[in-house]
């Protein structure tokens, strides 16, 4: 049966966020896989400070979207199985810590490379000292995050389909 009661549905600013983080982060993978490679001594201009405002952005939103959810008890996963629920609220949560954690260790590697990272022009504070040995090894991590936190993507909107056309029980108009 499609279409949930309007109660198990998330209300609209939650959706409104929903939406509008993967607005950004399709932005921000475009963003991210054509700036300049970044080596030392690199500096950032053009795209690469696109990418820096951009994920201060994200974090931004995803701290008032992290907020509204725990003020607002969002309705969780929807039903199903003890196992599927289960996979949804540990993908949710995964992909909410990555969405915080991913963009935190981009930071610190800008503020480890001297960059200045703002948000709206103001500036923010550095997360690490100008040549930070950790400040660079988070640099691998966060590349290599980008790719965990993309396989994650895959699986939730491969499972939102799912529901949509197979089950078609409802599932993604909670969401839209
Ligand atoms: C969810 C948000 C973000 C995503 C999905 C993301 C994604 C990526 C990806 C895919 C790369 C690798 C690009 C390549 O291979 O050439 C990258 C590199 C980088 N990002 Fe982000 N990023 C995010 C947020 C941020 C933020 C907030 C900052 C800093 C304020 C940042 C700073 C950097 C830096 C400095 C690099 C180069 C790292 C290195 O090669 O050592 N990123 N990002
Ligand atoms: C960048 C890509 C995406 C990210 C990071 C993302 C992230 C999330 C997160 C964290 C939740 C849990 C919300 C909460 O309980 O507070 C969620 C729920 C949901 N998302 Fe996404 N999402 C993405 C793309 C999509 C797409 C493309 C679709 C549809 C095809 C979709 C459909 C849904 C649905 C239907 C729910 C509600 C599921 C339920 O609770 O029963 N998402 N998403």
């Amino acid at each position: 049966m499609f279409g949930a009661p309007a109660a198990s549905r998330y209300d609209p600013f939650a959706r409104l966020l929903h939406w509008l983080v993967v607005l950004l982060l399709i932005a921000q993978y475009i963003v991210a896989w054509t700036m300049p490679g970044i080596h030392r001594g690199t500096k950032p201009v053009g795209l690469i400070v696109v990418h820096l405002d951009l994920g201060a952005f994200i974090i931004a939103v995803m701290i008032v979207r992290v907020l509204w959810r725990i003020v607002r008890k969002e309705p969780g996963p929807a039903e199903g199985t003890p196992l599927t629920r289960g996979i949804a609220y540990l993908t949710h949560g995964l992909l909410y810590l990555l969405l915080i954690v991913q963009p935190v260790l981009g930071w610190v590697n800008a503020s480890s490379r001297g960059w200045q990272v703002t948000l709206f022009g103001a500036n923010l504070p550095s997360l690490a000292p100008t040549g930070s040995a950790l400040g660079h090894a988070l640099g691998d991590a966060h590349r290599l995050l980008a790719w965990v936190m993309l396989v994650l993507i895959g699986l939730h909107v491969a499972a939102a389909l799912y529901h949509h056309f197979l089950l078609r029980d409802g599932v993604l108009r909670r969401m839209a």
